[in-house]
């Protein structure tokens, strides 16, 4: 063609990527890897390894060990000998590590960049300019961390040894998210990548070697979902980080229950991309291009459900397809490409199925006319319009480059549908209306909300799911605490099992100047005293078998009225932090009024001296957050963008307290009080052992302006109501303080809307200290971080 013919046809000419140090380096390894455990290279015990193949053209790269349970009990070994030595490294030596780290991966950026995209399928562009650029900035944000660890997290500790699993979509970036803080906080690793994607972890473990890491810190364990299952099943691993689909996520959720791993889970999501109709549509286009085909739209945040304003709905039809037709496939090594190749067959497969049930359910399918290459696996990008709300494309994630659009017409009717999802990764507002955008963005249901813009990702800014999308956040402040745990919960002594009460097999004493029943307490849902479902109650008797009264035997149905009333209570969530706290401020004073008559009350079931502590202390404990109530902020972080990110704090939702034993009003105060100063509502099971408090703490709360549902309180056995509490899918997180028995069973019965779960791990708490039951601690679990981007300046 001559350059005359090109200017007219304006076709690109191949620009491809060279390969040739990516294939110097695989042949330099023989294309054959074994193990990276305590700082060197190791062959798989059972002898066994799985080939790797670049997606883009099915040739094989390379053959990569099959590690098992033994390799991961070698690994896992070699870890918690390194932790000795990398703890007890100053933060600043770790910094340097870390810091060294982050320059290598600039210096081997161009290989590290190709390696990916040949093993993964995804176009150099984005393996370049997106991907590994934000690797090397997360190793170099947390080499910061890693200095400044002891004055901005004293009193805290690593967890130890982490075991750490990625996905296929982003292996480098996931690893990076990974390690990076497990590292700075002073854990050390065993991670197991993608089986698809195992490549660039391998080239990383090389990078530890000549950043001279201290043996045993990192070490990697390629392998199937086998080898991921061991590293979760290690009884010495102690914490457990994944990022994967929900189903796996779910599964390791219940593998953990009963061990003491602290988890964190990033799972899948069904994102919702909401134009407005005063958006800039060329812009909103141009953002979906990397709200749905970045990555062949093989991103856990990938804006897969378009929302459009009704009014616009035709002319933004128009444009996206226009878009989608100059997008341009075929082989990702070609620097002009923007949809590289699928990760694998099975994934082709799993889209072409997908898109198959939402065209017989009733959607439009359109496709650009575009020739795909020959070999490998690829699927050009998809618009499926008319698509029904409850269709599958509109429900589960595809996890390919299908865009699945629906209309609406009103603010609110864009929210219900955005959060009408089991999922809450992240989403995109578009409109020029900031008051809209904002507005919109604070009623959804999601970790991370794009005003005008997408895809935006940044180690200074937490990233992570709401509901069934997972639980703990990556990046930021909030990323680095979930690999660390405060030193005294550390080494806090196992609790010894709680006996639930059998039927008092107490005589009651005969009677004397005192009435036998002195007092009958109710259930309290929804701001009313209620009568228990099943009409029984249970007789609460002091330690010297004395009946103290009765209280109402709580039950399934009981539960569910509550949890009804707690949702309709969120009114309490929307209150302004000023208001919740002035309502706790009048609890405390309704408190100190009646101080006397609680502590008469409570010195039955316990000592007076403790009963007297317990009602100061409960005085001030509810002071303590009624003050917090308006200081727990979020924080503006300033990413590498023409963006701020605000973090926002937000209540989790409903949450279920099964309350200590041991401390019945201190306790419940602990508990209870950070959970509705950050807006939460909450159904608490008061202590077993005097669950008669709940008639002090109900007139108290009726008195002191508390919105009907904000707090509600149902007795009853602990053990039986937590099960309806952590199966219920309108409850977000339960909080279970009890011995080892209850907490395992808390975590276990949580699985169906992956609920978070916080325990005291069966340790002994001390309530009465209130450096340890109180503040910080607390807040952040009764928070989750939503983080909403805005553009600014030119
Ligand atoms: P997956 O969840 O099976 O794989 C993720 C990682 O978990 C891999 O390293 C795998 O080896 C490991 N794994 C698998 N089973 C395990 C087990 N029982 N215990 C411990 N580790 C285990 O995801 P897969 O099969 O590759 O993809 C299936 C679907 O999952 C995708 O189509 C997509 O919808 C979703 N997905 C979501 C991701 C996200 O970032 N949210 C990432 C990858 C997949």
């Amino acid at each position: 063609m001559s350059i005359a013919e090109k200017f007219v046809s304006m076709e690109y000419g191949p620009a491809p990527e060279d390969p040739k140090e990516a294939t110097a380096w695989l042949d330099r390894h023989g294309r054959r890897f074994g193990l990276f455990i305590d700082g060197a290279w190791q062959s798989p015990a059972a002898g066994e390894y799985f080939d790797t193949f670049d997606p883009s053209n099915g040739e094989k790269l390379a053959a990569v060990a099959q590690g098992s349970a033994a390799d991961i009990d070698v690994a896992v070994k070699a870890a918690r000998k390194a932790s000795v030595h990398w703890r007890a490294l100053t933060p600043h030596i770790r910094a340097r590590y870390l810091y060294a780290l982050a320059r290598l991966i600039q210096k081997h950026s161009r290989l590290l960049a190709v390696i990916e995209t040949m093993d993964n399928g995804k176009p150099i562009r984005e393996s370049r300019d997106i991907d590994i650029p934000l690797v090397a900035r997360h190793f170099y944000h947390h080499a910061g961390w890693a200095q400044l660890l002891a004055q901005e997290f004293p009193d805290h500790e690593p967890c130890g040894v982490v075991g750490q699993i990625i996905p296929w979509n982003f292996p480098l970036v996931m690893l990076a998210w990974k390690i990076a803080p497990a590292l700075a906080t002073g854990n050390t690793v065993v991670l197991k990548p993608a089986e698809f994607t195992p490549l660039t972890a391998l080239a990383f473990a090389e990078l530890c070697q000549e950043a001279g890491l201290p043996a045993g810190v990192v070490n990697i364990v390629t392998g199937e979902g086998s080898t991921g299952e061991a590293l979760v099943k290690h009884p010495d691993v102690d914490k457990i980080a994944f990022t994967g689909s929900t189903e796996v996520g779910r599964s390791i959720r219940s593998a953990t229950a009963s061990s003491h791993k602290r988890l964190s889970l990033e799972l899948g999501g069904k994102s919702p991309f909401i134009i407005f109709d005063d958006a800039d549509l060329d812009s909103a286009v141009e953002g979906l291009v990397d709200g749905i085909w970045f990555n062949q739209g093989q991103v856990c945040c990938a804006g897969s459900r378009l929302l459009m304003q009704e009014s616009i709905a035709e002319p933004l039809i128009a444009k996206i397809r226009d878009r989608m037709s100059t997008l341009r496939i075929g082989p990702p090594l070609d620097k002009a490409i923007d949809i590289g190749a699928i990760v694998a067959r099975v994934q082709l497969d799993r889209i072409e199925r997908m898109v198959a049930q939402g065209v017989a359910d009733g959607a439009t399918c359109w496709q650009p006319q575009v020739t795909l290459p020959s070999r490998g696996f690829y699927y050009p990008p998809t618009l499926l319009s008319n698509v029904h709300p409850t269709s599958i494309v509109a429900q589960q994630e595809i996890f390919g480059p299908v865009l699945a659009a629906m209309t609406f017409r009103t603010p609110k009717e864009a929210v219900e549908l955005a959060n009408n999802t089991v999922y809450g990764l992240a989403s995109c507002v578009w409109s020029e209306n900031i008051n809209v955008a904002l507005h919109v963005a604070a009623q959804l249901k999601a970790g991370v909300v794009w005003v005008n813009c997408t895809n935006l990702f940044d180690a200074a800014c937490g990233f992570g799911g709401y509901r069934e999308s997972g639980y703990g956040r990556e990046g930021g402040r909030e990323g680095l605490l979930e690999y660390m745990e405060p030193s005294w919960f550390k080494h806090a002594p196992k609790m010894p099992a709680v006996i639930t009460p059998a039927p008092p097999q107490i005589e009651a004493p005969p009677e004397t100047s005192m009435p036998a029943i002195d007092r009958t307490v109710k259930l309290y849902i929804g701001g009313k005293q209620t009568r228990p479902d099943s009409g029984y109650s249970m007789e609460v008797r002091s330690p010297e078998g004395r009946l103290l009264g009765e209280a109402p035997l709580g039950n399934r149905k009981d539960i569910r009225n509550a949890v009804e009333a707690a949702r309709k209570g969120e009114s309490w969530a929307k209150a302004t932090a000023h208001n919740r706290a002035q309502v706790l401020y009048y609890f405390a004073e309704n408190m100190a009024q009646r101080r006397e008559e609680i502590i008469l009350h409570l010195a039955a079931a316990v000592s007076e001296k403790q009963a007297t502590l317990e009602v100061d202390l409960g005085i001030e404990r509810i002071f303590s957050y009624a003050a917090w109530a308006d200081k727990f902020d979020g924080a503006v972080h300033n990413p590498p963008f023409r963006n701020i990110a605000i973090a926002m704090n937000e209540p989790i939702g409903t949450i279920g307290v099964i309350c200590p034993t041991e401390a019945p009003l201190l306790g419940f105060l602990s508990l209870v009080m950070p959970v509705l100063a950050m807006g939460n509502t909450v159904i608490a099971v008061p202590s077993e052992r005097y669950p008669l408090i709940a008639g002090d703490l109900y007139q108290l709360f009726d008195t002191s302006d508390m919105p009907a549902g904000a707090v509600n309180i149902v007795p009853g056995y602990a053990s039986q109501l937590l099960k309806t509490l952590a199966e219920h899918d309108d409850v977000d997180a339960i909080w279970c303080y009890g011995d080892e028995t209850t907490v395992a069973a808390a975590k276990a019965m949580s699985i169906g809307n992956l609920k978070q779960v916080w325990t005291n791990e069966g340790r002994v708490i001390d309530w009465f200290n209130p450096k340890i039951a109180e503040g910080r601690w607390f807040l952040e679990h009764a928070t989750q971080v939503k983080n909403i981007w805005v553009p600014y300046g030119e």
